[in-house]
């Protein structure tokens, strides 16, 4: 925890922000190779078979799974966990001088969510695999909170006065662990008693509802509320209604698992449309937007992602009233996975990573406006041609199937280069080149 007593203390703090650089790094890292290649291409992979069987059933529910598992936990898992590491606070108080936990965490994390790809798609040793890879998944998380718990009692009071951001990370941290006490038992469960890896369609269905509407999404919406206002200007947050809205969601969450699928609907679709007005994305900014160092477009992305959101809610409701039409079901999710949280994801990362590395600057705007523009319009073809095909509203439809993963996939390997071409950037602050010595508060630099 201390200073090593022979170093002179000004590059050494240096060198521990730099220690914690490296491992968000390594998050960063992780999380770019699983929605790569486990998540990305497979799903492409998928998608093709699919569109050539012209059925959605063509393809083993394992393989949907194991991409599924590589998107949300692989890639915004490692995300999360990396960016929400770095930012506890009073980390620097609490955690070990060597930041060792983190490595913990994130050894643990990396090796449970590949094990339960491989497990997914090779089937080897499946029996101890999964519940090998659940048991490890949990584990990562369990300090994960812990770390994160003490470091917010050492805060007294919240920055902004109102806490709000604050309250929905939080949520979506716990969203987190009961997602994954709800995977470790269902793993548990096919090991002893299943006949495949796969989780069986009406638990996946919940399961899927609960590790994307308890985890990710409320903490998009956490990183909304704590940035947004600075970054596009936007009038100050009502923080009650984020706090209503945050309870509906939770409510809609539960009904799922109570098997009421319309109510959990309605409810998320009511908690969505709560959160938009309570973070007020949509009214006129109060302030010009900060865009520097970023490409243009950026505000008028992050309020694409947000439409994204409410198509999202509405495809719930209408998956609920028809529960047997996988292709409703489907672009739903994708207009809620790629179109809101992948939107974000590669606009607020782009505006906010390079500032957290201590780089520059992003390694170019122009590549970040085409992994965006390139991933909507391939969600928008995917949602409305998924949606048509799988339904038998139009046999055309499955021609643009591919043609939508392969736009989508475009955008990822860009948004790729342009983060690892950011990552090799010179850093900002090295203890040769700082003069005032301290270490800068990201924050600060943002
Ligand atoms: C980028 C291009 C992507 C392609 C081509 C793709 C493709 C697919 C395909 C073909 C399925 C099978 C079900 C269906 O047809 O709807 C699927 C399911 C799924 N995808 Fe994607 N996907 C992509 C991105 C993402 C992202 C970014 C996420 C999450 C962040 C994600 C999360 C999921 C989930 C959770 C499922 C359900 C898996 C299950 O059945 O358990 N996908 N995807």
């Amino acid at each position: 925890m201390e200073p090593e007593p022979n170093k002179p203390a000004i590059p050494i703090s240096i060198a521990r922000e730099q220690e914690l650089i490296r491992l968000l790094m390594t998050f960063l890292f992780t999380g770019i190779l699983f929605m790569l290649l486990p998540g990305t291409f497979l799903g492409v992979w998928n998608l093709f078979a699919i569109s050539s069987a012209q059925s959605a059933t063509s393809v083993p529910a394992a393989w949907m799974q194991a991409h599924g598992h590589a998107q949300l936990f692989g890639w915004i898992g490692s995300f999360i966990l990396g960016i929400g590491f770095y930012s506890i606070p009073n980390l620097r108080r609490v955690s070990a001088w060597s930041f060792w936990d983190g490595w913990l965490i994130w050894s643990l994390w990396t090796i449970g969510v590949t094990v339960r790809w491989l497990s997914d798609v090779y089937l080897w040793q499946w029996r101890v695999l999964l519940p090998l890879s659940a048991t490890l998944e949990l584990l990562a998380v369990v300090p994960f909170f812990a770390r994160s718990v003490q470091g917010h009692r050492l805060q007294k009071k919240f920055k902004d006065g109102s806490g709000a951001w604050a309250l929905l990370v939080v949520a979506g941290t716990v969203g987190l662990i009961v997602a994954m006490l709800f995977n470790a038992f269902e793993c548990f469960r096919l090991a002893a008693a299943g006949a495949s890896p796969a989780f069986p369609p009406e638990f996946n269905g919940r399961f899927l509802i609960l590790s994307i509407w308890a985890f990710p999404v409320p903490i998009a919406w956490g990183f909304t509320a704590r940035w947004m206002p600075v970054f596009l200007g936007l009038k100050p947050l009502r923080s009650k209604l984020i706090i209503a809205a945050l309870a509906v969601n939770i409510i809609g969450i539960v009904a799922a698992f109570a098997q009421s699928l319309l109510p959990c609907a309605i409810l998320l679709l009511a908690g969505a449309i709560c959160m938009v007005c309570a973070l007020r994305i949509f009214e006129s900014a109060d302030k010009p937007a900060k865009i520097q160092g970023v490409h243009k477009s950026f505000p008028l992305f992050l309020r694409i992602a947000y439409v994204w959101l409410m198509i999202a809610s509405l495809f719930a409701v209408w998956a609920a009233i028809e529960p047997s039409a996988a292709g409703i079901g489907g672009a739903g999710r994708h207009a809620l996975t790629v179109g809101y949280l992948m939107t974000m994801v590669f606009s607020v990362g782009p505006r906010m990573l390079p500032a957290f590395l201590g780089k520059k600057k992003l390694f170019s705007e122009r590549l970040m406006f085409f992994a965006l523009l390139l991933t909507n319009v391939g969600c928008l073809i995917r949602v409305s041609s998924e949606t048509l095909a799988y339904q038998h509203y139009a046999s055309w439809a499955w021609a643009f199937l591919p043609v939508s993963a392969t736009m989508e996939l475009t955008g990822v390997v860009i948004f790729t280069i342009n983060m690892i071409g950011t990552f090799l950037q010179p850093p900002l602050l090295t203890p040769a080149t700082s003069k005032c010595g301290a270490a800068r508060p990201v924050q600060d630099a943002i």
